[in-house]
């Protein structure tokens, strides 16, 4: 049968956990699969099914009709009933393939092929574009997923019908598995055979390592990032990337790992423990990007490969010359590819007018990605042959380069240098100044700190000198690759700008970093913290900036302002030491910013047990807010120091300096942090076992939070707790609800995992107990990639009711369900609360 063009059903089988069967089978494997080859032919032929090709185990068939696709797949999984313990997943997707000698190429097929990859055995899944032609077939809509290709979500069908299975575990997409992978704003073009390799050689058990390298803009990052999304199925544990382009200090590179993983530094032990903690022996992939300029950093990653599981790919111009690594030179793209890529990017049909002058250009740009994405950028005003000719122009005007460059790097450099030269001067201009921001700027930052007008912004993002990159918020930033930015320091360089352009850019930060501590002190924000964590490189490099040119009362402000990021992040000894080296020159800068600065440092410490130190900051704050009159923040003060006493153990102190703040907030009618004051004063009862002393403080704290506008889902969380305890579920499992699904609203995984843990005491103490065990897998599994521990209340009555619950079930059966809980994805955890 011929094969099928124009509009055509692609549709993928796969028999899952093949290799199990292959080993459990033995020698009745090969009949079996001849069985399995069988039935699908006769199912796929019936309803005119082409057979593309025959992979393995899976079959890859066009058809002409999607109707017939749907209804082959039915037939198919129909006949497989009869082949005991032989699972198949299928899937399809419906689009226009070119069909080529070597058959069909394009997106679609590999689309077809990923949706197959989603599924379990015995299900059948549709993309949308299929599922809208065939309009009558009984379907599921499961929502949009994340495919492995890493582009837009697809939204998924899961075909319906008599003799259908119909309930299957979560689809195996990226949404439900550990990882932040980005989305690619294009498709990847060819590197079949170099992903392939990477992801071999990452496979095997004794490469911990692997560095990807080679000159600027040659494709390393994007390789690597499609090996980690190939290889998800590998690290259950989770598939991080970490970007470093815009670390400066070497010893930051630890401190963002843990960042990025969401490792919280907690206790006296420092970050680099608790990130080794929180790793133990799971297995991670982590794509280090961007780490040739952090090469004296490497023998910390020599540390925490000899003392986890973890494995690394890390992509750098230059290898970092460890033991144990494998280096993996990354090579230009192929001629064919090349060529593929500036037809992708300029959006032109290659043609037989058209074609030698892209081949050209290809072969002029020594197959280089970013250099072959500049010049096809100017597509849309220029010629490929406009395009040629100006590039051999620029070519000989610089002979060939500085000549201590590898040839490559020549070849990028004058790509770029082709690509600026073609700007307008106010292009120009601005192209240079924004090499200012580190990790990229929102759009508003850029008008800001460079003047940026929107239509020369425009210009540059057209010509793929800067990329966007809208952030799930809803902020619109810009951003540029490093290769490029680099250029454009040079640039600024001659502008001669710089040194007032990073002062321009500081004050700018110290502004925007004042005024969200402002508003967080009024009131809750939505996404708290992401802001800053986008800013996080910005907000270092405009510290240090100021630093260095003795800008003593902006640090202190900018310092000040970060204060609780630092404290909610994995950067806290990082911030306790901007803080407190800022303070140690701070002798000639007003004394209230002085004691505000102090008061935030006090915040630091006791996270990490050090609640001397708390104290001793919080005491120093308190006694210049009361010497200059500055009563708020003399109560302020007093709550920090009571809190540095609770941890103590002091609770006498701990009771005192809380009376005293709270009788200042009165005085001074401020009602909100009086509700921090009895929550606090009530988590002291309940540690004590003073219930009802510690839900009368409780309610009350929910009352003035909802009132006024604050986080009452904490002190909710605490209610539910008591009554757990006291033995009125019913009351406990309302205010876990009630607080979980708060902290789904907010976006607030800590709530979240709270409110699971306490709907899990709350069905223990009813003897549910395999589903109190389900609850407390949910909540350990949102708890661990944070290293977060049980507060001591929270631990104590969960030791008990869980000790008492296997006790009932058995260890098995208990486990069994926890195990489930904990397989749970975001989404299914937060459809719990
Ligand atoms: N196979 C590919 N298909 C499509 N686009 C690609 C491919 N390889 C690279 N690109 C694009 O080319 C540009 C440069 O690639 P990438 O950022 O991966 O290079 P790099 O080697 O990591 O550069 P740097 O050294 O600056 O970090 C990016 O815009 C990327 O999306
Ligand atoms: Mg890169």
């Amino acid at each position: 049968m011929s094969l099928p063009t124009g509009t055509v059903t692609l549709l993928f089988t796969d028999i899952e956990g093949s290799t199990r069967l292959v080993r459990e089978r033995g020698s009745a494997w090969p009949a079996l699969l001849a069985e399995h080859h069988r039935l699908l032919r006769e199912a796929f032929r019936r309803y005119r099914g082409a057979e593309v090709g025959v992979e393995g185990d899976g079959f890859f068939v066009a058809f002409d009709d999607p109707g017939c696709a749907v209804a082959g797949a039915v037939a198919a999984q129909h006949s497989l009933a009869t082949l005991e313990g032989v699972r198949v997943r299928i899937g399809m997707h419906t689009g226009a393939p070119r069909l080529t000698e070597i058959g069909y190429v394009g997106e679609d097929v590999h689309r077809a092929a990923r949706i197959a990859d989603a599924g379990h055995g015995g299900q059948v899944l549709l993309s949308e574009t299929t599922r809208d032609l065939v309009p009558g077939a009984p379907v599921r809509d499961l929502g949009e997923h994340r495919l492995k290709d890493l582009t837009q979500p697809q939204r998924l069908y899961q075909l319906e019908g008599e003799g259908l299975e119909h309930s299957f575990p979560p689809l195996r997409t990226l949404e439900n598995r550990p990882t932040n992978l980005p989305v690619q704003a294009t498709p990847l073009i060819g590197r079949e055979r170099e992903l392939a390799a990477v992801v071999e050689l990452v496979q095997r058990p004794e490469v911990r390592l692997v560095t990807l390298h080679g000159p600027g803009g040659c494709g390393k990052t994007r390789l690597a990032l499609q090996a980690a999304a190939e290889l998800v199925d590998d690290f259950p544990d989770g598939v991080y990337v970490v970007a470093l382009e815009s670390v400066e200090d070497a010893a930051l590179v630890v401190p963002t790992i843990a960042q990025t993983l969401g490792v919280n530094e907690t206790g006296a032990h420092g970050v680099e423990e608790a990130l080794r903690r929180a790793l133990g022996d799971r297995r991670v992939l982590l794509v280090l990007d961007n780490f040739e300029h952090l090469l004296p950093a490497a023998p910390r990653l020599s540390e925490l490969l000899a003392t986890t599981d973890l494995h690394l790919v890390v992509t750098s111009r230059a290898a970092l010359r460890l033991s144990g690594e494998y280096e993996w030179p990354v090579p230009p793209l192929s001629h064919d590819d090349a060529v593929a890529l500036f037809a992708g990017r300029a959006e032109i049909e290659i043609t037989d007018e058209n074609a030698k002058a892209v081949g050209e250009i290809c072969r002029r740009l020594d197959g280089l990605p970013l250099a072959i994405e500049l010049a096809a950028a100017r597509s849309r005003r220029l010629s490929p042959d406009e395009i040629l000719e100006r590039l051999d122009e620029r070519i000989l005007s610089q002979g060939t380069g500085p000549s201590d460059l590898p040839s490559r790097q020549q070849t990028l450099r004058r790509a770029i240098d082709w690509s600026y030269d073609l700007l307008a001067a106010e292009e120009r201009v601005l192209f240079a100044r924004l090499a200012v921001f580190s990790g990229g700027c929102s759009i508003e930052a850029a008008e800001e700190v460079c003047d940026a007008g929107l239509d020369v912004l425009e210009a540059l993002l057209e010509n793929n000198l800067l990329r966007r990159e809208d952030r799930p918020y809803g902020d619109r930033r810009v951003r540029m690759l490093e290769t490029i930015r680099e250029y454009a320091g040079e640039r600024l360089e001659e502008l001669g700008e710089r040194a007032a352009l990073r002062q321009r850019h500081a004050e700018w930060f110290v502004e925007w970093s004042s005024e969200r501590r402002r508003l967080r002190r009024e009131a809750v924000i939505l996404g708290e913290w992401e802001r800053e964590s986008d800013e996080y490189e910005n907000l270092r490099s405009a510290l240090a900036w100021l630093r260095n040119s003795g800008e003593i009362e902006l640090e202190l402000e900018l310092a000040t302002a970060l204060g609780g990021y630092w404290g909610i992040s994995g950067y806290l000894s990082e911030g306790r030491a901007w803080l407190e080296d800022a303070l140690d020159r701070a002798g000639d800068a007003p004394p209230l910013a002085r004691a505000a600065a102090m008061h935030v440092c006090a915040g630091l410490p006791w996270r990490q047990d050090d609640a001397e130190a708390s104290d001793r900051w919080a005491a120093a704050a308190h006694e210049i807010f009361v010497a200059e009159g500055e009563e708020r923040g003399a109560a302020e003060a007093l709550m920090t120091r009571a809190i540095a006493a609770e941890q103590r153990g002091d609770v006498e102190a701990e009771s005192r300096f809380h009376d005293e703040a709270e009788a200042i907030f009165r005085e001074l009618g401020l009602e909100r942090p009086l509700a921090s004051i009895l929550n606090n004063r009530a988590y002291a009862a309940l540690v004590l076992h003073q219930w009802e002393r510690a839900e009368r403080l409780f309610a009350e704290s929910v009352e003035i939070f909802r009132r006024l506008g604050g986080a009452w889902w904490f002190p909710m969380l605490n209610l539910g707790l008591v009554a757990c305890v006291t033995g009125r579920p019913h009351d406990a499992e309302r205010a876990f609800r009630d607080a979980g699904r708060a902290g789904v609203q907010m976006a607030e995984v800590e709530t979240v995992y709270y409110a699971l843990e306490g709907l899990g005491s709350t069905a223990a103490s009813r003897g549910d107990d395999l589903e109190a065990a389900r609850f407390w897998g949910a909540s350990e599994a949102l708890r661990d990639p944070a290293g977060a521990k049980l507060q001591a209340a929270e631990r104590e009555l969960h030791d008990r009711l869980e000790a008492e619950a296997r006790g009932r079930t058995g260890d098995d059966a208990f486990e069994r369900s926890w195990a489930i809980g904990r397989s749970l994805s975001y989404d299914e955890a937060v459809a719990l609360v």
